[in-house]
C-alpha cells in the first residue's frame, strides 16, 4: 500500500517556522545535526487533508465559524471503527490542544498542592502541567525487565491510597518508551484508582499509532465505572501529521465533570474555532486512513532499518516500541554521564535526541529517537552513529 504515497520525498522543513529543525530545539551550532527530537513527522500530511485545506483555501472567506456538521461524526465514526469505542457525541468537548485539556483538568479536578501520579519515564510536559498549575507530581516509575517496560501496581496503590493524590496521567500507548497497554493493565490501574478516588486523565494522543499485532483500549471503553472516573484526550496531530493546524478534542462521561470543564472553556474563552483546523481534521478522520496505513507500515521499515542496524552495536540497544515513531534507546552500555551522553550523540555521532533525563531521573543512560523521517536520512544518520562509535573504540 506504500507505493501509493511517497514517504521518501525529502521536504526541507527549514522553509517554514518547523521546530523539529530549529535553532531553538537544536542550539545555535546544530543547523548539521540529525533533527530526531521533536514528535512529529517530516511527511507531508494525507492528500486528503491537503485537497480539503486547499478548497477550504480558495474559499477566501475566513470569518467567525462554528464547528462543521461533520467532524464531529467522522471522530465518531474513527474512533468506532479503529479502537471498537462509540462515544455519545454529547460527551465530547473541542479543545485546542492535549496539554491544554491535562493543565484544565489538573485545575478544576483537584487542589492547589495535591499530586498527580505518573509513570516516569514519561512525557516531560507532563511535568511541566503539573508543576505549572501548582500541583505536585508523584512519580510511580515504570519497572524494565528483559528489554520491556510494565506498570508497578503495588506502588500504584500505595501512592494512589494518599489522599492528596487526586488523579493520575496515564500515557497511553506511553511517550517514550513505545508499551501499547493491554486492556488487562488498564483495567487494574481503573480499579486502584476507582478504589482511591483518583482521577484518571488519559491522554491518547498517540492511540492511532499503534503497530499491527497489538491493540489499543480507549480507557474510558473498559466499563462505565471506568468512563464516569476518566477524562479521555484525543488528537488527531500526531498520526496525522498536523499538530500546526489542527486541535483536540475532550471527553468526559459524568455529565458534572463535563459541565464544569465546558464552563471553565467558556470561562477562558477556550471557544474559537479554527477554520483550518476544522478542516484538516474532519479530512483526517473520514478519509485519511489508508494514508495512516501506509505511514504505519513505512515506520515500521524504519524500524526494521534500526533494529538491524543496532543488532551489530553492542552498546546500543533498543526498548521495542509497540506503537509511535518515537523509540526509546538504551545507551546506558556506553557509561557515560547525561552531560557526556548527549555530548557524544551531538559531537560525535551528529544526532540531536530528546535527551533521557528529560522524561524524568528513570531516563538517565536513555534518549528518546523520532524516525518518522525519510529512510535514507535515517540510514545516513545510523552510519554517521556506527563512525562515532568505531571511532570511540566503543562498538
Ligand atoms: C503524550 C503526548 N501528549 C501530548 C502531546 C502534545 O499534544 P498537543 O500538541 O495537542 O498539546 C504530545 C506531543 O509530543 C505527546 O507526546
Amino acid at each position: 500500500m506504500s507505493e501509493a504515497f511517497n514517504f521518501d520525498e525529502e521536504i526541507d522543513r527549514r522553509r517554514v517556522p518547523a521546530l523539529k529543525p530549529h535553532p531553538m530545539v537544536l542550539g545555535a551550532d546544530g543547523a548539521d545535526l540529525f533533527p530526531a527530537g521533536v514528535a512529529d513527522m517530516d511527511f507531508k500530511a494525507p492528500p486528503p487533508v491537503l485537497k480539503a485545506l486547499q478548497t477550504r483555501l480558495a474559499h477566501g472567506v475566513f470569518g467567525y465559524e462554528t464547528l462543521p456538521d461533520g467532524l464531529i461524526p467522522a471522530l465518531t465514526g474513527w474512533v468506532a471503527a479503529r479502537h471498537g469505542w462509540r462515544i455519545d457525541p454529547g460527551d465530547i468537548l473541542r479543545a485546542p490542544n492535549v496539554l491544554n485539556s491535562l493543565a484544565i483538568a489538573a485545575s478544576l479536578f483537584t487542589e492547589p498542592g495535591d499530586g498527580i501520579i505518573l509513570q516516569p519515564p514519561v512525557f516531560f510536559d507532563f511535568y511541566d502541567v503539573i508543576a505549572e498549575n501548582g500541583r505536585r507530581a508523584i512519580a510511580n516509575p515504570l519497572i524494565l525487565s528483559n528489554g520491556r517496560y510494565a506498570m508497578d501496581f503495588e506502588q500504584l496503590e500505595a501512592l494512589a491510597a494518599d489522599p492528596r493524590a487526586t488523579m493520575l496521567f496515564l500515557c497511553s500507548p506511553h511517550n517514550p518508551v513505545g508499551r501499547v497497554w493491554t486492556r488487562a493493565e488498564l483495567a487494574r490501574l481503573g480499579a486502584i484508582c476507582r478504589r482511591h478516588g483518583v482521577l484518571v486523565v488519559s491522554d491518547e494522543i498517540h492511540a492511532d499509532l499503534t503497530f499491527p499485532g497489538h491493540t489499543h483500549t480507549p480507557f474510558a471503553a473498559l466499563s462505565e465505572e471506568d468512563a464516569m472516573n476518566s477524562v479521555t484526550c484525543l488528537s488527531p496531530a500526531k498520526s496525522f501529521n498536523i499538530a500546526a493546524c489542527c486541535g483536540s478534542f475532550t471527553v468526559i462521561a459524568d455529565p458534572e465533570k463535563r459541565a464544569a470543564f465546558q464552563a471553565e472553556n467558556s470561562r477562558l474563552t477556550v471557544n474559537k474555532n479554527n477554520a483550518f483546523a476544522s478542516v484538516a481534521m474532519e479530512a483526517a478522520y473520514r478519509d485519511g486512513g489508508p494514508w495512516l496505513d501506509a505511514a504505519v507500515d513505512y515506520i515500521r521499515g524504519n524500524l526494521a532499518l534500526l533494529r538491524d542496524r543496532l543488532a551489530a552495536l553492542p552498546t546500543v540497544s533498543l526498548i521495542e516500541p509497540e506503537a509511535t515513531f518515537l523509540v526509546w534507546l538504551d545507551f546506558r552500555a556506553l557509561g557515560l554521564a547525561p552531560d557526556a551522553l548527549t555530548a557524544f550523540l551531538r559531537g560525535e555521532a551528529q544526532w540531536a535526541l530528546t535527551r533521557g533525563p528529560a522524561f524524568g531521573p528513570q531516563g538517565e543512560g536513555f534518549a528518546r529517537l523520532n524516525i518518522a523521517c525519510t529512510r535514507a536520512r535515517l540510514a545516513a544518520a545510523l552510519d554517521s552513529l556506527e563512525r562515532a562509535l568505531a571511532a570511540e573504540n566503543r562498538r
